[in-house]
């Protein structure tokens, strides 16, 4: 048996650890041996070789590339936030919730070489066995073994306490470069930065332009190695959004219940967030509940206020999967089930332009235009109410734009392991960039007239109303992921009908 280990600073003032020898020798001992192995092959395995194999191709030189999953972030003194990996990581080890913090991969420098390093189970021998509450299994469970990993993702393992050495391997200037996936942990960087050293002329180099640029290098190239989706990483997106779907029509189911609470979006939020706990990993955002004028907020995510009857319910919410691919979806809902002749109004204007965008979203297409077909709709029926100063082919110049008062965000995002994924990708492959099948992107146009805005007529105060579609570029044009949500006002209200009390 090993010496007792420090207590967690967090933790010394109130620990009632015992310590003494007889304690240690009794806790550590007598534990039947562990079960046999139940782990197979993930089902993602494949396509995360295949994900290194490409991001490898990337590089013109000899590099080892390094993706950490993260470290548990606190969120308040010795509690710490979910652990929840970095995007990188879980794309290309293909392990979604189930893994591990602190773990990192290791792609390079040949084609073959690619390492997972973890920590490996602690001994029934060890104070950590029973005594560490971030990692002991008594705390947090029992940890897979270095070979379970190894048969789940198809990857060479190896303990987490020989990092430094397997990075250091063949690193210098003639040699293997050593990249790292920036603020994906600090403490692994340090260590890479710490393997780089100084450069030949003795400068410290460990912040100079070039390394820099290189570790931006990795950060742009995982990112944009994600920008088009495998078979994979798509069945997941329908899987997630399938679940959201299912939310949704739980939180309809709910609506009486927040009419009745005071706090009404919370009943909305909690409902949802229940859903997305039990069918799926968690939810891939903080949920948007927001009711009446709060619909105006873009990202309201308080989800304190009533839901009053007569109001529109905006609920942006998406369930992310266990492989942590997430749906992303909003429908803005009369709450007793039939829109008024006003919100109706705004509503199909806004439906018109999501429909005017799914019309132009195929292959060869530029991501920015898929926003410029729905500005068109949206300035010309902003018009149409006399809202605009100006004609609204003078408004969609670049330099006018008077219409994006009503609407100030994008049209669309690329979806994937990251709600707003890809984000790192250089702009001439995001916005600038051309539509290729096997993208996921949104198409999420809204309109919303703030309640204090005096250049809309009274009636338009205060209703925000956006629709979010998760959309797939196919061969010839695309696919609505999320077409089983009812879009049209009569379909949502026919939708709403059969699911609220009659
Ligand atoms: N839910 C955030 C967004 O729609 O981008
Ligand atoms: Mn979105
Ligand atoms: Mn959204």
């Amino acid at each position: 048996m090993t010496d007792s280990q420090p207590l967690d600073e967090r933790v010394t003032n109130r620990s009632l650890r015992p310590d003494s020898p007889t304690f240690l020798s009794w806790v550590t001992s007598g534990w039947a041996p562990r079960g046999t192995s139940t782990a197979q092959r993930s089902p993602a395995a494949d396509y995360a070789a295949q994900r290194r194999a490409r991001l490898l191709d990337r590089f013109d030189r000899p590099v080892r590339l390094v993706v950490p999953a993260g470290t548990p972030k606190v969120r308040s003194n010795d509690t710490d936030y979910r652990f929840r990996p970095h995007a990188a990581f879980a794309h290309l080890t293909g392990l979604g919730a189930e893994q591990e913090p602190d773990a990192v991969l290791t792609v390079g420098p040949g084609p073959d070489d690619a390492t997972l390093y973890l920590r490996p189970p602690a001994g029934r021998d060890t104070p950590e066995f029973f005594a560490d509450a971030a990692t002991g299994e008594f705390w947090v469970g029992s940890r897979p073994t270095l070979d379970d990993m190894a048969t789940v993702t198809g990857l060479r393992t190896a303990d987490l306490a020989d990092l430094r050495d397997g990075l250091a391997q063949d690193v210098g200037d003639d040699g293997v470069q050593l990249l790292v996936v920036p603020l994906a942990d600090a403490a692994v960087t340090a260590l890479v930065d710490e393997v780089r050293g100084p450069g030949p002329d003795g400068d410290d180099r460990l912040r100079s332009d070039d390394r820099l640029h290189s570790d931006d290098q990795l950060r742009e190239a995982v990112s944009e190695l994600r920008l088009v989706k495998d078979a994979y990483e798509v069945a997941e997106l329908r899987t997630a959004v399938a679940a959201t779907v299912a939310g949704f029509e739980q939180v309809v189911r709910a609506l009486p219940r927040a009419l009745a609470h005071p706090r009404g979006e919370r009943v909305v939020e909690g409902t949802f967030l229940g859903h997305a706990r039990t069918e799926g990993n968690a939810v891939g955002y903080e949920t948007i509940a927001a009711a009446g004028p709060h619909a105006t907020t873009l990202h309201w995510t308080d989800d304190d206020g009533p839901v009053r009857p007569g109001d529109l319910l905006l609920l942006d919410a998406g369930v992310e999967a266990d492989s942590l691919y997430t749906a992303d979806l909003t429908r803005t809902l009369p709450v007793d089930g039939r829109y008024t002749p006003v919100q109706r109004r705004v509503y199909q204007a806004v439906l018109d332009a999501a429909d005017a965008a799914f019309a132009v979203v195929r292959p060869g297409v530029r991501f920015r235009e898929v926003h410029d077909a729905a500005m068109q709709v949206l300035a010309h029926r902003l018009a149409d109410w006399g809202l605009l100063p100006v004609p609204p082919q003078i408004a969609l110049d670049p330099d006018q734009q008077q219409h994006r008062r009503w609407m100030v965000h994008g049209t669309s995002h690329h979806l994937g392991l990251d709600v707003h994924d890809c984000a790192q990708a250089r702009r001439t492959l995001y916005l600038d960039g051309v539509l290729e099948p096997g993208m996921v992107l949104t198409v999420e146009p809204g309109l919303y007239f703030q309640p204090d805005d005096l250049l809309v007529p009274p009636e338009y105060r205060g209703i925000g109303v956006r629709i979010e579609d998760d959309v797939l570029v196919t061969a010839d044009g695309c696919e609505n992921l999320s077409a089983a949500l009812p879009r049209t006002p009569d379909a949502v209200e026919t939708w709403m009908a059969a699911l609220l009390p009659g």
